[in-house]
């Protein structure tokens, strides 16, 4: 079944995507429009049937269309779309998420990550008074102006915007550093701490691929932001609630001052937040002279779906699930193609076409990744919809069976690759 959705998209969409993570640019071919989604399946305009590995980016712990999410949106719905007035779902949902995460006392709810990501560094600012922000290589923290830099060709001489219209000033205050090196981190501590408000990290890093923390770098982090008196920001968008019912910060041991949230916690709905520590929370407006304000922040849909997504993964049992299906798949992959390394954790995966598991950026991009488009175009044509780039993470849902693991198994295993 043919569809034009694509072309009519490209005259009013820029690129035809309304994010670029959408479109095909790295893997080639035009992007799949989606009619619905049920479980760990999603249904094409043109009549395709594919099993989902993107499951909306992470948001969708349970898969497509999980009947208790949709049940509480439709509930919520009843009740009207958007008040802009504080409502009671709006505190059930904040103190949830601070009994599930004993390291916050007090959250912010926004509507996505990039703003819960823009709002912890401008409290960082606030609370220590300092400009600069320390990020790592890879690590993706949202489109806000600060966080769109790149490392540039020495450490200290501050980075490069990777975006055109982000001013140089900006991003002379991003300080940008390898993941995983902790003496690079060091260095820059030592020259530039007293400029330093924070240094944020994907405690897990998952937009060059999966990249996994290495032992001691987490806890060297808190050691020297303690050291310098800056805060530690973990941007768990995609961590949080991602391995068990918390966040990867305290699940590993490692206190955040301020932890970002967002994807999972909105139960596929546009829902982030931000939380920590009262005495650094209390900076906010109306409390404190930090700003920050959002005429749709805590919308009732978006609330009602993120409660009832927490509860649903709050006894913890699906992570087990989850593990268990990562578990079959990187056994089914590494046995039948060795030259694919499925970096995973839970049911979050990338295939790295390399021998071995990188470390960093620079790592990542030694891996065959211009094998990827075939990768990726093979599983397509097998019913596997895998993330359009080398550089993103995929992920494994509660609706995912092991009927379909055997599938993205092979999927992965059998394409031809360019060695
Ligand atoms: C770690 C991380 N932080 C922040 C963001 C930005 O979130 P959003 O796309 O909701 O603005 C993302 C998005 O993928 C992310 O992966």
């Amino acid at each position: 079944m043919r569809h034009d959705w694509y072309e009519r998209a490209q005259r009013v969409i820029p690129g035809g995507v309304n994010s670029p993570v959408r479109s095909f640019g790295s893997v080639g071919g035009e992007p799949v429009f989606v009619k619905r989604g049920a479980g760990s399946r999603i249904y094409t305009e043109d009549g395709r049937e594919l099993i989902d590995c993107c499951q909306s980016w992470g948001a969708l712990l349970f898969g497509h269309a999980h009947p208790m999410i949709m049940d509480a949106v439709a509930d919520a719905l009843e009740r009207g779309t958007s008040f802009g007035i504080a409502t009671a779902r709006e505190v059930a949902f904040a103190e949830m998420l601070c009994c599930l995460v004993p390291e916050m006392d007090m959250v912010r709810a926004v509507n996505s990550g990039t703003e819960a990501v823009m709002t912890a560094v401008r409290v960082a600012r606030g609370y220590t008074g300092r400009d600069c922000v320390v990020k790592f290589d890879g690590c993706y923290h949202g489109h806000s102006d600060a966080m769109l830099v790149k490392a540039g060709s020495g450490l200290l001489s501050g980075a490069e915007s990777s975006s055109a219209g982000v001013p140089a000033a900006t991003a002379a205050d991003t300080l940008v550093v390898p993941y995983n090196d902790l003496d690079a981190v060091r260095t820059v501590v030592q020259n530039r701490g007293k400029d330093i408000a924070a240094i944020i990290v994907e405690p897990v890093a998952a937009n060059m691929g999966l990249v996994l923390p290495q032992p001691g770098f987490l806890e060297g982090l808190r050691t020297l932001c303690d050291e310098v008196g800056c805060l530690l920001i973990f941007d768990e968008v995609i961590t949080g609630f991602r391995f068990g019912p918390s966040t990867y910060g305290h699940l590993c041991g490692v206190p955040a001052d301020l932890t970002c949230l967002g994807k999972i916690i909105g139960g596929g709905l546009p829902m982030a937040a931000v939380g920590g520590r009262k005495a650094v929370m209390e900076l906010l407006s109306p409390c404190g002279p930090v700003y920050q304000a959002g005429t749709l922040s805590g919308n009732p849909l978006a609330v009602s779906a993120g409660l009832a997504m927490l509860q649903l993964l709050a006894d913890g049992s699906i992570y087990e699930q989850l593990e268990k299906l990562g578990e079959a798949l990187a056994q089914n992959v590494s046995a039948a193609k060795p030259n694919v390394f499925l970096q995973r954790r839970a049911g979050a995966f990338t295939p790295f076409i390399s021998d071995t598991a990188p470390n960093n950026l620079a790592d990542v991009q030694a891996t065959r990744h211009a094998d990827y488009a075939q990768l990726f175009q093979h599983a397509l044509s097998k019913g596997v919809y895998l993330p359009p780039s080398p550089f993103e993470t995929a992920f494994l849902s509660a609706a995912h069976t092991r009927e379909d693991i055997a599938v993205i198994a092979s999927a992965l295993s059998d394409f031809q690759d360019g060695r």
